[in-house]
């Protein structure tokens, strides 16, 4: 018998830049051109039915003009297209076209393309590079930083996928001007979940100034965008594979994607973190962390948000109940969850953890009550 040790001892540099600004795909191909990915000449350009005639179709054609092979790949837009037939289907177009390892695929759009483009990147050839063009503030203020890219199944949300992480991520703000309402709000749970987690002063600035912000007013969307990316990075420097600090970046999330998922992707996750956000707020308020005010605070400005801030009818709680075991920090098979500490900081208990076991009887009891 014999035994090898085969060292794979590793440095890896994973840095890149958030480019926040307006009307930035000048700027992507001029990146492309100075370098960004090297010498690569060929891109597959991935986006959904609703952002391809906005702004997919404006890059795939700026690419075109300056001598690069790309394909423009589309599928129908909204979560339920965020499967493993959809990724499926994006490869299959890229293995047609004669995509081989020499090739960027570069995401334009929200959080169900650059989930699922990421995704693909990281396994198409054993991995190719990807850009993130973030189109919608839900994308800018999450999904397509950090490097976390999955795919949903029918169990759940974001069960299959790895950490991958990005060339470079551009927020173009200018983009959020032709989103609907709804979108916008939904981006707002994940900025307000933001300050609830790590700044007051942000989450009481995204209150004062949320007329301006449905407005799409310059200067208040471009500090949102700036302390939405602060917040994320800044943790995720510290722990990119969610080791421990990073599962703060769940607030809300723990009920939230079981909601999803169990309204059959009526809500969109936004809406659903919203709902999260309630039931986990009184949770810290049940354990201790969180005072009557601070739950009525956070249920006041996701309201002003126009987001949902209670479990719809239509919802079965006890089905609900039993979804919340197909969350990621389950160990053990118990259920554990990320607490407020008041507004705008997080509990840390012993042992480095930032999410604590409640019982199933607790759980049930928040979701009974919202
Ligand atoms: N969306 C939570 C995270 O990126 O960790």
């Amino acid at each position: 018998m014999s035994v090898f040790n085969v060292e794979l001892k590793k440095v890896v540099d994973d840095s890149y830049e958030i480019e926040v600004g307006h009307e930035l795909e000048q700027k992507l191909i001029d990146d492309i051109k100075a370098g960004l990915v090297g010498n690569i000449k060929k891109f597959a350009v991935v986006t959904d039915s609703n952002v391809k005639p906005l702004y997919a179709d404006k890059i795939f054609g700026m690419l075109k003009d300056n001598g690069y092979k790309c394909d423009l790949i589309v599928f129908p837009a909204g979560e339920t297209s965020k499967t493993r037939e959809t990724k499926e289907f994006i490869e299959d177009t890229m293995l047609e076209k004669g995509y081989r390892r020499d090739c960027c695929i570069i995401a334009v759009g929200g959080g169900v393309v650059t989930d699922i483009a990421g995704f693909v990147a990281g396994t198409y050839g054993r991995g190719v590079p990807f850009i993130n063009y973030a189109t919608t503030l839900l994308a800018a203020a999450d999904a397509s930083v950090g490097g976390k890219t999955a795919v949903d199944t029918p169990l759940a949300t974001n069960l299959i996928g790895l950490f991958n992480q990005p060339e470079k991520v551009y927020i173009d703000i200018s983009t959020w001007r032709t989103l609907p309402q709804r979108q916008l709000s939904s981006g707002l749970a994940e900025t307000i979940k933001h300050g609830c987690i790590a700044d007051r002063k942000f989450f009481d600035y995204i209150s004062e100034n949320m007329d301006r912000i449905f407005a799409v007013d310059d200067e208040v969307c471009e500090h949102i965008a700036h302390e939405n990316c602060k917040v994320k990075y800044q943790v995720v420097m510290k722990d990119e594979l969610e080791s421990g600090l990073r599962e703060i970046l769940n607030l809300g999330h723990t009920v939230g994607r079981a909601i999803e998922t169990v309204s059959g992707y009526k809500l969109l996750h936004g809406e659903a973190v919203s709902i999260g956000l309630v039931a986990e707020v009184k949770l810290a308020e049940k354990l201790g962390y969180c005072t009557a005010e601070d739950v009525k605070l956070v249920a006041e400005i996701l309201e002003k948000a126009k987001l949902p801030v209670a479990i719809p009818d239509y919802i079965d709680r006890e089905a609900l109940v039993k979804k919340l075991y197909t969350d990621k920090k389950v160990r053990d098979g118990k259920l554990r969850f990320v607490l407020q500490k008041g507004i705008g900081d997080i509990m840390e208990f012993d042992g480095g953890q930032y999410a604590l076991p409640v019982s199933e009887d607790t759980a049930r009891e928040i979701i009974m009550s919202i």
